[in-house]
């Protein structure tokens, strides 16, 4: 277990039946060695009694604004922490922050912090998905909350089915706790959309056209951004390795459903990194039926499906960053920088093919960064977190210019 020894985390309990599942991660906190100081609502004395929290973290339990005595513990108990958790954050606690209002002890500790806030939801999957919460998660977004979507899953009761509104699993927070507290939230407050992994194009039912990307790439920067705070949208085709937990995962298959996933999350976007690898060629058709070996065709026409950074430039908007990719198998430097050209990018990220320990597959990558104003870096063999972390430090610096 990671060391988060000596940190402060101020753990805010708000009334849903998922508050069961705070206690174990007020447990892995405090194993990990930080000072837990819990804050619950009324209404999360409902479900756990503050006497479990008191026992876990050997510390006593907050839940009044004005208790005897102690009319100011908002302003201290704001300024002595490190990290703010809320969870499970109900939608009535996210639409009250959204607000700024301050008549309990949690929001007018959110007023009154300047630490990191971490927010993990948890909800009936219908109040999850109405346009009232998601505006209000986006604001607190905004205001440079992180916020952990809730994944997918059965709900509190049977009747509710399943659907997204479950908080997520308490190493999973715990994992968001301590990367929030170990990176500047640099990040805080903005969008980042990153596209990763190949696309398929069906020739038939069970067949397909693809190509040999893992995705590792696009997950390494994708990690990378929501470390540092980030709202991260993560337009994946079928990856190899697993997404990281904090961003928010959109699913797709072929060329043209990436090509509208990028479209929409483009709108509102402050950077779009293309990792992606789209199937550049696509069969002219696609048959209804599994094409028997009897009646093969002796050739499947191909057309070219559409280049997404060129066919979705009218959806960016003024000022986002826009960061390519660039496979090549000769002339580096001269082709990366005519995609930049061709495709308006501000940075590519340029890669020779076929070299060992780099590209398709490899936990490594020897990449060489093109900027718009000219500039070329090549940088040395590293592994494919530590080229994310350059590729989001860039991404930084041109956002920061405008
Ligand atoms: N890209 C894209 N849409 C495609 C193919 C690629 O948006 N249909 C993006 C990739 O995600 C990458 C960049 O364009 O960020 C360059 O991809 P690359 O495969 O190197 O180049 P292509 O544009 O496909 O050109 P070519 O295959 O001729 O080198």
């Amino acid at each position: 277990m990671r060391s988060i020894a000596g940190q402060r985390v101020l753990l805010g309990v708000t009334g849903g039946i998922a508050s069961y599942k705070t206690v174990s991660l007020a447990r892995l906190l405090t194993q990990a060695g930080a000072r837990v100081d819990v804050v619950m609502s009324r209404s999360a004395r409902e479900f756990v009694g503050a006497v479990t929290f008191e026992a876990l973290t050997g510390r006593p339990v907050h839940v009044d604004l004005i208790a005897d005595g102690h009319a100011l513990d908002h302003i201290r108990l704001a300024q002595d922490t490190d990290l703010v958790v809320v969870a499970p954050a109900t939608a009535d606690f996210i639409a009250r922050a959204g607000q700024g209002r301050a008549d309990d002890l949690l929001t007018a500790i959110l007023l009154a912090t300047r630490a990191p806030v971490l927010v993990a939801p948890a909800m009936n999957d219908q109040m999850w998905t109405h346009p009232q919460t998601a505006s209000n998660v986006a604001h607190l977004r905004s205001l440079g909350y992180r916020v952990l979507d809730p994944a997918v899953g059965p709900l509190a009761s049977a009747d509710e089915g399943v659907g997204p509104g479950r908080m997520r699993e308490p190493e999973e927070i715990f994992d968001a706790a301590v990367a929030a507290m170990a990176t500047p939230s640099s990040l805080a407050g903005r969008t980042v959309v990153v596209t990763a992994g190949p696309t398929r194009e069906a020739i038939d039912p069970v067949r397909f056209i693809s190509n040999r990307s893992s995705g590792k790439m696009g997950v390494a920067v994708a990690k990378a951004a929501a470390a540092r705070g980030a709202h991260v949208i993560l337009i994946a085709g079928p990856l190899e390795v697993a997404v990281p937990s904090g961003v928010h995962v959109v699913r797709v298959e072929s060329t043209a459903e990436l090509e509208a996933a990028v479209r929409s999350a483009l709108r509102g976007a402050d950077a779009l990194v293309m990792a992606a690898a789209p199937a550049d060629f696509r069969p002219s058709s696609v048959a209804h039926q599994k094409i028997k070996k009897a009646t093969a065709p002796p050739a499947i026409p191909l057309e070219l499906s559409p280049d997404i950074l060129a066919s979705t430039r009218d959806a960016r908007e003024s000022g986002t960053v826009i960061v390519g990719f660039a496979l090549e198998t000769e002339n580096l430097v001269a082709n990366a920088q005519a995609k930049l050209a061709a495709k308006a990018l501000d940075l590519v990220v340029a890669n020779q093919a076929g070299e060992t320990g780099s590209g398709f597959g490899s936990d490594t990558n020897r990449v060489t960064l093109i900027g718009r104003d000219g500039s070329v870096e090549a940088l040395p063999l590293a592994s494919k977190d530590s080229v994310a972390c350059t590729i989001v430090d860039r991404v930084e610096q041109l956002l920061s210019g405008r």
